[in-house]
């Protein structure tokens, strides 16, 4: 704590460097800067306590700062391990008027490079929000990415609610072991605090795939216990941000990684979704002969109409020089394969969690050696010399080997954010513990809010137009299930 600010960041000095790329960055995020000229003068997210857990990137800064601009009190931690550019935490703790000797900013729990125990160390931090006479508070507000908040309070409550100590098992995935001894500590603490911030939470507003998943699972159980805004699936989420952010981040993560020279190599893309067909154009792009496998017939036509072989791994693993984990699934690379890899091919993930890549196989595997090449860069050795180049140890590439997508393409996901936090925290009554998306209306709002700034000049369609298509004028401009 410092100047009545808590933080844990790498280096409170760097909060200069920060400050100067969320310059640049606000320029470049033309929805979100919009947003906060909106509703700054209505405050609508006063009274709010926002727990984030979002990668600490510097356009993430950016979102953070505009919650605070609309009234809300937030406390921030990075959703990855190795995705936290140190600078834009250091600048936003220090804030846009504050120093590193005196802050003014926002509490944020997040270093490059945390041991899980540190990553859920710093989830826990993250709702505690100081309350009267030295208690905490929980947050009334939840931004997540990939549900590891969400995740935490659901399974607090869940051992709060069966009266049950959270007790580690032998043979127990290595990280629930450290959730549960996170969980276990706190219930020692305080029992019923899970419970309560629970109670206290208005909703969560998901930023990915993943974590949408986990919460229509809950919601489909009847165990969600809040509501919720699957902000993914906006179209000015997943239709641009997995896509294109990909296609930006996935190259920049390559290069800033191993600098490999990609034209003529045989890459491959696994899974062919948003995430998927970003990577391949990226990889296409430079000149790569790209193959893609899927499991869903749609997305494997889809592949095959845009000119790539669909494969299976086992049948191109012992020729390819690049694979790249794009599903959301996990398994997808097994040991086994890694052992067939050519030497020096390199094995990344930009899917969300580690488990795409068959790691912890890999690291059994007998006499095999890890040798740091630079930070997140790691040649995995057999014996017999033959390496595999694998990247941020199999977790997101993007984020670990470079600093995650373009300002642009964030503005639109962290206006759809921001939209939907201003929407479950300003009318608690109008949902239930759902999964609910925002509506046409906004989402076409987030789009029109990014198309000055490219030039964009719609055409405006005339009264007559609009009765022989059958929508309004001013929107929106298709049913809810047009595709895109
Ligand atoms: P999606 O559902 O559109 O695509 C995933 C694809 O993988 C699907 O087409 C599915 O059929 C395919 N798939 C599933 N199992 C497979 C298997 N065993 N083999 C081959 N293909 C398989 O999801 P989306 O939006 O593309 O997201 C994918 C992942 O990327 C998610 O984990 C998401 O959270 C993450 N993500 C990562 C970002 C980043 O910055 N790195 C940005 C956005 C999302």
């Amino acid at each position: 704590t410092r100047n009545g600010i808590e933080f844990a960041v790498a280096d409170l000095s760097l909060a200069a460097a920060g400050r100067t790329q969320i310059r640049l960055a606000e320029h470049e995020m033309p929805g979100l800067m919009a947003t906060r000229r909106e509703y700054a003068a209505a405050q609508p997210l006063r009274g709010a306590r926002i727990a984030g857990s979002l990668h600490m990137t510097v356009q993430t800064a950016v979102l953070i700062e505009t919650l605070v601009a609309l009234g809300a009190q937030v406390r921030w931690v990075s959703c990855n391990i190795f995705s936290t550019q140190d600078e834009a935490a250091a600048a936003v703790v220090a804030g846009p008027t504050g120093t590193p000797e005196q802050p003014q900013g926002t509490p944020v729990f997040a270093w490059k490079g945390e041991t899980l125990q540190e990553y859920w160390w710093c989830t826990d931090r993250l709702l505690q929000f100081p309350g009267p006479d030295g208690q905490t508070l929980g947050p009334n507000m939840i931004v997540d990415d990939g549900g590891d908040a969400t995740l935490l309070i659901h399974k607090g409550a869940e051992f709060e609610t069966a009266g049950r100590v959270p007790q580690p098992a032998p043979g127990d995935d290595p990280e629930y072991t450290i959730i549960l001894e996170t969980l276990a500590a706190s219930l020692r603490r305080d029992p019923q605090r899970f419970t309560r911030i629970a109670a206290g939470v208005r909703g969560v507003t998901e930023e990915t795939t993943n974590g949408v998943k986990r919460l229509y699972k809950l919601a489909d159980a009847g165990e969600l216990l809040f509501p919720a805004i699957n902000v993914n699936d906006s179209v000015t989420k997943s239709k641009f941000d997995n896509t294109y952010g990909i296609r930006h981040s996935l190259l920049d993560g390559l290069n800033r990684a191993t600098d490999v020279m990609l034209a003529g190599k045989l890459a491959v893309v696994c899974g062919y979704g948003d995430v998927g067909k970003g990577a391949a154009e990226a990889l296409r792009g430079m000149g790569a002969r790209v193959v893609v496998t899927e499991i869903d017939p749609i997305c494997a036509l889809q592949a095959a109409m845009h000119g790539l072989p669909v494969v299976r791994l086992d049948d191109v693993v012992d020729t390819a020089d690049v694979v790249i984990t794009a599903t959301g699934n996990k398994g997808i690379i097994t040991a086994a394969q890694l052992a067939r890899l050519k030497h020096n091919a390199i094995v990344g993930n930009v899917g969300h969690f580690d488990n795409e890549i068959d790691m912890a196989g890999l690291a059994r595997t007998p006499g095999i050696t890890k040798t740091e090449i630079k930070p997140q860069v790691h040649a995995w050795t057999f014996p017999g010399g033959r390496s595999i180049i694998v990247l941020s140890e199999g977790r997101l590439l993007n984020l670990g080997n470079a600093t995650g997508h373009p300002s642009f393409v964030m503005s639109n996901s962290f206006t759809n954010q921001t939209i939907a936090q201003i929407e479950l925290y300003t009318k608690p009554d109008a949902y239930t513990r759902q999964v609910y998306r925002l509506p046409k209306h906004l989402d076409e709002k987030v789009a029109a809010l990014h198309l000055d700034a490219l030039g964009v000049r719609l055409t405006e369609l005339t009264k007559e137009q609009a009765e022989y298509i059958g929508v309004d004028v001013a929107g929106p401009y298709k049913p809810d299930h047009y595709r895109y």
